[in-house]
């Protein structure tokens, strides 16, 4: 092919770029690729024969094949090589070509590019992708924001390689500036928070009721089966089956227990630090992973102090219902907690960010896929202004059908002195959540005591102070 035909253009050309171009040709899109590195232009060549793929190794003469005003979306690794791109592009750019970030960057750092380059006559989109490898090759869900003005221009592309659920893509526009990239961050905050929340299940069963993997796998291929249907219980009761290559043993009992993240969990944190709104499971989350990264300090320390860890008294045919209840309680959760979240960003940021739609493109494509997104998409349709989910009374009352299961794994967890934070944080967070007084009076006597900070009143309104030491 030659001249300017290719619709779209892709730079970086990993496994994620390389497949959602791959995805677009298989769509009968023209597509045109590029990279750096001369070994992933030569893949996507192997892999896109016989499809309408080019592939370059010169930038300038990847821009060339596109058609006019381009569409460039760029699949590299978040913060500098984002930018980097950016600077080397745009004097090859003409004024109206369209930038696309289908990276997880940080939604500050959208936000910035958003403005920056509208006001130099580009328009940027920054698009939350989702679901991995295989998402990108066979349909992913897609968050896209930015300039609302330039989405219709890849609209139909999107919408033609997004996971479909029902017939309807696994795709919305989500909001202007960074509106995209803060709903990836979000996904991801929950994605940490279901994985954190199945991980203590294995260790409950594995450490507390001597489970083997046979057993777990059987267990959560069962699960699946039922409310708590998602693509992370499939994979979970896949990984127990598999075999590691090297020794022949169970590949999960040769991993390493030290889970790293690339930053999106620690953004969400801090994100909801900032907007003062509680999100304690995906909190516990980012907090467990780092604790998983003290390996040495671990081992040490259990050397010396020994484990807490008995295993259970309870009857597993007893306690297995309910620690499959008390995941589904605590699962709602914490979509709850990163959807409370999403709803206070979307007002601060005015995103306009529809939650419906929200819940309706994470039902495919995408790693937090789950048959519980049904639920709180009809919760937000009923409506759309819920603040929190535990306002609908239909959802609050499928967390209150499982609070007993819930305080049931939790008592039996602290019993045996398997950590299950995330479990913990979930039950914590309900029952804060529902006292309608918590005792944060006496903090705001102790501020008042030792700072004079003020303290507000029960009975009258504005800010009032005491002479604590004189009483
Ligand atoms: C997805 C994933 C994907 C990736 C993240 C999480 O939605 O397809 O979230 O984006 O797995 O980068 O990675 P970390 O666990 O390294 O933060």
């Amino acid at each position: 092919m030659a001249g300017q035909t290719a619709q779209i253009g892709m730079i970086g050309l990993g496994v994620m770029g390389r497949n959602l171009l791959l995805n677009m040709a298989d769509h009968g899109y023209a597509v045109a690729g590029y990279d750096r590195n001369p070994e992933q232009v030569a893949a996507l060549v192997r892999e896109g024969a016989g499809k309408p793929v080019i592939a370059e190794t010169e930038l300038a003469a990847f821009l060339k094949r596109l058609k006019l005003p381009r569409a460039v979306m760029l699949l590299v690794p978040a913060g500098g090589p984002v930018d980097a791109v950016i600077t080397e592009l745009l004097p090859l750019l003409a004024r109206g070509d369209l930038i696309i970030d289908g990276g997880n960057s940080y939604f500050e750092e959208t936000e910035r590019r958003c403005r920056d380059l509208s006001q130099q006559g580009f328009p940027f989109l920054g698009v939350g992708v989702s679901g991995g490898e295989e998402g990108a090759r066979r349909g992913p869900s897609l968050m896209p924001g930015g300039a609302r003005e330039a989405y219709p221009r890849v609209q139909k592309l999107l919408e033609a390689i997004a996971a479909s659920v029902d017939g309807v893509p696994c795709v919305a526009w989500l909001g202007s500036g960074s509106a995209g990239h803060y709903v990836k961050m979000v996904h991801n905050g929950i994605e940490y928070g279901l994985m954190q929340l199945i991980a203590e299940s294995y260790d409950l069963m594995k450490r507390g009721l001597g489970l083997d993997n046979q057993r777990l796998q059987e267990v959560y291929r069962g699960w699946n089966r039922g409310a708590l249907n998602g693509y992370l219980m499939e994979i979970t009761a896949d990984i127990f089956g598999q075999i590691d290559d090297r020794t022949g043993h169970d590949r999960i009992d040769v991993i390493l227990d030290a889970a790293r993240q690339k930053g999106t969990g620690m953004w969400i944190a801090q994100n909801a630090m900032t907007l003062q709104v509680p999100i304690p499971i995906i909190d516990m989350a980012v907090m467990m992973r780092d604790l998983s990264g003290f390996k040495e300090q671990r081992e040490r320390v259990a050397l010396e102090l020994g484990s807490a860890v008995q295993p259970f008294e309870d009857d597993p045919e007893e306690l297995l219902p309910a620690l499959e209840q008390a995941l589904y309680a605590a699962m709602i959760l914490t979509f709850g907690q990163g959807l409370a979240l999403l709803h206070k960003a979307s007002e601060v940021r005015d995103y306009g960010v529809d939650l419906a739609e929200v819940t309706r493109i994470w039902r495919g494509g995408c790693i937090i896929r789950a048959a519980l997104l049904d639920g709180l998409r009809a919760a937000y349709l009923r409506n759309p202004g819920l603040a929190n989910l535990l306002f609908d009374p239909h959802l609050a009352q499928e967390v209150l059908a499982r609070e007993q299961d819930l305080r049931r794994v939790v008592s039996a967890a602290v019993r045996s002195g398997v950590p299950v934070p995330g479990l913990m944080a979930a039950l914590a967070y309900l029952d804060g959540y529902r006292s309608a007084r918590l005792p944060a009076n006496l903090i705001q006597a102790q501020r008042d005591y030792f700072g004079a900070h003020t303290y507000e009143r029960i009975d009258a309104a504005g800010k009032f102070h005491s002479e604590w030491q004189r009483s």
